[in-house]
């Protein structure tokens, strides 16, 4: 076979079923672009982050880094908002709802602080889930005014990392009353909330009431906010009203604990989502 076909082109040699290949060289246009894009390449590495080492990467001469660049947008905005925010840690809390521009700024930020925040237990809409309260609606455990909600979210509440954490402890009854005591307490429970009972049960209960829950949840059952102890009569409910629910609760207490946010948040932040959560609907 030769290897040179009857076009004059070189053929590399190959054959298959009689159908050869044509040896042409690369088109310059092409192999240049090659090149170029070998050179770019290199050089692309040199100026750009872009070798892994072991913990880390090369740098590049020019020093660019994204994370420079979020750094940076994120100071820029940290200045565009220190004005506002030197005016919101500076003033009444009771005052800011009255002040449209701060108001404005504060609940904006406030909603952007509670979606990061505040949103894997109440909700992204705040309306809670079983444990955690609804902070839509105006039933309170530890009150509803800015100040109250502004408290509440600086310490907390029974987590051991803030002193000054709101506290209380309902005792697991489990311990304390018989079964059937228990039952009646829960009977008597549902009545002050409207739900069907059984009215001897919860003629008993009352007794039970009276001595064992009355001091934390008041006389006629409406709570007390001293001691975060829930109204029981409003048929809002944080850990649930059936009788399997309550009965969990009376026996082995519940212990709600939220997280204190003063050494996590800025004084800003912290004014900024309780003004929020203030103008959601409840905000006494
Ligand atoms: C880890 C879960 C968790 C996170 C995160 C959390 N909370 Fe709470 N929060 C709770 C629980 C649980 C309670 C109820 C505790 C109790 O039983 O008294 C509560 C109660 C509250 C209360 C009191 C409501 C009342 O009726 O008095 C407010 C206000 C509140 N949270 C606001 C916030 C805000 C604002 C954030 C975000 C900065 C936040 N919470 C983040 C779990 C959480
Ligand atoms: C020392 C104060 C205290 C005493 C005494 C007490 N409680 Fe409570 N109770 C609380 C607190 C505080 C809560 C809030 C829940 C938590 O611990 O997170 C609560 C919650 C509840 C709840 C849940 C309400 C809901 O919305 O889901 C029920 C029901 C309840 N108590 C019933 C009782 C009954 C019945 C007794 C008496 C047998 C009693 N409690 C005695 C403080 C008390």
């Amino acid at each position: 076979m030769s290897d040179e076909n009857k076009n004059g082109v070189d053929t590399t040699g190959h054959s298959w079923d009689g159908i050869e290949e044509y040896n042409n060289p690369l088109p310059r246009w092409w192999l240049w672009t090659f090149y170029a894009t070998i050179i770019w390449g290199i050089g692309y590495t040199i100026a750009y982050p872009a070798w892994p080492l072991i913990n880390s990467a090369t740098k590049g001469v020019l020093g660019y880094s994204t994370r420079a660049e979020v750094a940076a947008e994120i100071a820029k905005f940290d200045e565009m908002n220190a004005p506002i925010e030197a005016k919101l840690v500076a003033a009444d809390l009771t005052g800011i709802a009255a002040d449209a521009e701060l108001a404005n700024y504060t609940v904006n930020a406030g909603a952007a602080v509670f979606q990061t925040w505040c949103a894997q237990c109440h909700g992204s809409g705040a309306a809670g889930a079983v444990g955690y309260p609804n902070l839509l609606d105006d039933d309170w455990l530890w009150g509803g005014d800015i100040e109250a909600i502004h408290f509440t979210v600086s310490h907390g509440i029974r987590n051991e990392t803030d002193g000054d954490a709101r506290y209380s402890e309902m005792p697991a009854f489990g311990d304390i009353l018989e079964e059937e005591e228990i039952a009646q307490a829960v009977q008597f429970v549902r009545s002050l909330s409207g739900q069907t009972h059984d009215a001897a049960l919860a003629a008993d209960g009352a007794v039970v009431f009276a001595d064992n829950c009355a001091a934390c949840h008041g006389e006629t059952g409406t709570g007390d906010r001293d001691q975060g102890a829930p109204n029981l009569t409003d048929a809002i409910w944080l850990f649930g009203g059936s009788e399997e629910a309550l009965t969990q609760t009376v026996t082995n207490s519940r212990f709600g604990v939220m997280p204190s946010w003063a050494d996590r948040l800025s004084e800003a932040d912290i004014r900024a989502v309780a003004a929020y959560v203030h103008q959601l609907g409840g905000g006494e």
